[in-house]
């Protein structure tokens, strides 16, 4: 089902809002992202689409229609929450059973529905076992079953692996997706990990302060951040600011060539991935922006990561493959090129990304 926020605004306090003005809509099947930091609003936005809580102004709709004076259990939405908020005193069965007993189903379809479920979040056995029998990926799964029990056309999760190990965190957000896909249901996945946000949704909204800063697919937000805040906020980032002198653009040893006029404050973010180093006393072509050398290495499972210290004092990261590490080790000095870079003006609105390139040593 669709899901239409219309200039939404929830103030808890009359200085601050915790929601300001947010417009957005996901179609039907999707599955969205919400992302961004501690206290920016995800939990406030998903409440209110859940019915929860109430909009100071503006219009929730699903399938078109507003909802606003819906109460939570006619909106057709399931919540899984990050705590995991299962009831104590029940078995798994008892618990996925429960919204469908609300609902007064008979025994045979409960029985069946729960078995169903137990299935598909793959507990099948575990049914008779209480919640404190289960460890913490199991109940979330015991949580999502529950959610699901009553047919909701909408699927709301919390942060509902941000208690998990990594790895089963990985195994479980992969595994969200599957279920999404299987049953075709539109969801929403709240998280405040970037990765786990990129890698699981079809679209990101990323939040701050209560503002919605950009939704876009996981490659547009990482490679076509619309503001600073959602270029740092998303992937690695190595970030600078100067000033525009006769077309250029200052930062550190680095210049970049910019289409601003004089005097235009401006901030530059560029990607890991995207800084090239070479040997130095090698071939030493145009692409050669400054030097440095590397200060640390960090081991990223496929990759490294090096600190790299430029002339001047200025720091930055690059991406390195494991051949390459060969070569340059800590105390390498190594010529810099930037392949990519991202620019902002002093709002932190981003500027076309045509408009920069990296020209080469101060
Ligand atoms: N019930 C509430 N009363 C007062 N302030 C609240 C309440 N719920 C949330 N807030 C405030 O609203 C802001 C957004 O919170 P929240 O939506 O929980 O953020 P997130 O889920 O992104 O961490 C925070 O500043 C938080 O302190
Ligand atoms: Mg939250």
């Amino acid at each position: 089902m669709s899901i239409e926020v219309r200039q939404v605004v929830r103030r808890f306090t009359a200085e601050t809002a915790a929601l300001n003005d947010v417009t957005f809509r996901v179609e039907e099947g999707e599955l969205i992202g919400f992302l961004g930091p501690s206290g920016s609003g995800k939990t406030t936005l998903l409440r209110l689409i859940a019915g929860l809580d109430q909009p100071t102004s503006g219009e929730i709709r699903i399938r078109g229609q507003v909802v606003n004076q819906v109460p939570p259990q006619r909106r057709g939405v399931g919540v899984v929450f990050q705590n995991y908020a299962l009831f104590r005193h029940m078995t798994v069965f008892d618990n996925i059973a429960f919204g469908l007993r609300v609902q007064k189903r008979d025994k045979a379809f409960i029985r069946e529905r729960v078995h169903t479920l137990l299935e598909l979040v793959r507990l099948s056995g575990l049914e008779s076992r209480y919640p404190h029998q289960l460890s913490g990926g199991q109940a979330q799964r015991v949580a999502l079953a529950r959610a699901l029990a009553p047919e909701p056309s909408v699927l709301l999760l919390d942060e509902p692996f941000a208690a998990i190990d990594t790895k089963i965190r990985r195994e479980l957000r992969k595994w969200v997706r599957k279920i999404h896909d299987e049953i075709g249901i539109t969801s929403i996945f709240v998280t405040h990990d970037q990765e786990e946000a990129l890698e699981i949704a079809d679209r990101v909204l990323v939040m701050n302060q209560g503002r919605l800063e950009q939704l876009g697919t996981p490659e547009e937000v990482y490679h076509q951040p619309k503001s600073l805040f959602v270029a740092n906020f998303v992937g690695e980032a190595n970030h600078g600011q100067g000033t525009v002198e006769r077309g250029k653009l200052v930062v550190g040893p680095l210049m970049f060539s910019v289409d601003q006029a004089d005097g235009a404050k401006l901030s530059v973010v560029f990607r890991p991935s995207d800084v090239q180093l070479s040997p130095v006393g090698g071939e030493r072509g145009n692409s050669v922006n400054a030097e440095g050398e590397i200060i640390h290495l960090t081991y990223k499972g496929t990759y490294y990561t090096a600190d790299v210290r430029l002339q001047g004092g200025m720091q930055i990261q690059a991406s390195l493959s494991p051949d390459q590490t060969a070569a340059l080790g800590v105390g390498s000095r190594v010529g810099i090129h930037v392949k990519r870079v991202l620019m902002f003006d002093s709002e932190g609105r981003a500027l076309p990304t045509e408009n920069a390139v990296a020209v080469g040593a101060v």
